[in-house]
């Protein structure tokens, strides 16, 4: 059984307020966001076809993927259209301004 444990991934101040950048996790790529200074992270890849979260567009916390709009909750990785889809999040903290995501996603509940 592996524990949870987590991964430094880039300086906060490479993730300005208002952008993502994609990281990779444990050999998994994990889009992490800055939403006015609170940061939060979810699989990379759209449930869809594949598409790249962190090209997504964020409205608070919403996350609308660049290929064809699904949207996702950035806190829980619900779709905001509906219960068919769901993306996996990971936990974050930041300590001496470095970004640390956790390896062990987290599955959202389907609502
Ligand atoms: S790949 Fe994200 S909406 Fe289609």
């Amino acid at each position: 059984m592996s524990t949870e444990s987590y991964v430094p991934v880039a300086a906060a101040a490479d993730i300005a307020p208002g952008t993502a950048k994609t990281v990779v996790v444990d050999g998994r790529e994990v889009a992490v966001f800055n939403v006015g200074g609170t940061f939060y992270a979810l699989d990379n890849s759209c449930p869809h076809q594949g598409g790249p979260l962190a090209d997504g567009w964020v409205e608070g916390t919403t996350v609308t993927c660049a290929w064809h709009a699904w949207c996702f909750n950035l806190t829980d990785g619900s779709m905001t259209l509906g219960a068919f889809a769901r993306v996996e999040t990971f936990g974050v903290r930041v300590e001496d301004g470095q970004v640390f995501v956790s390896n062990a996603p987290r599955r959202p509940e389907v609502r």
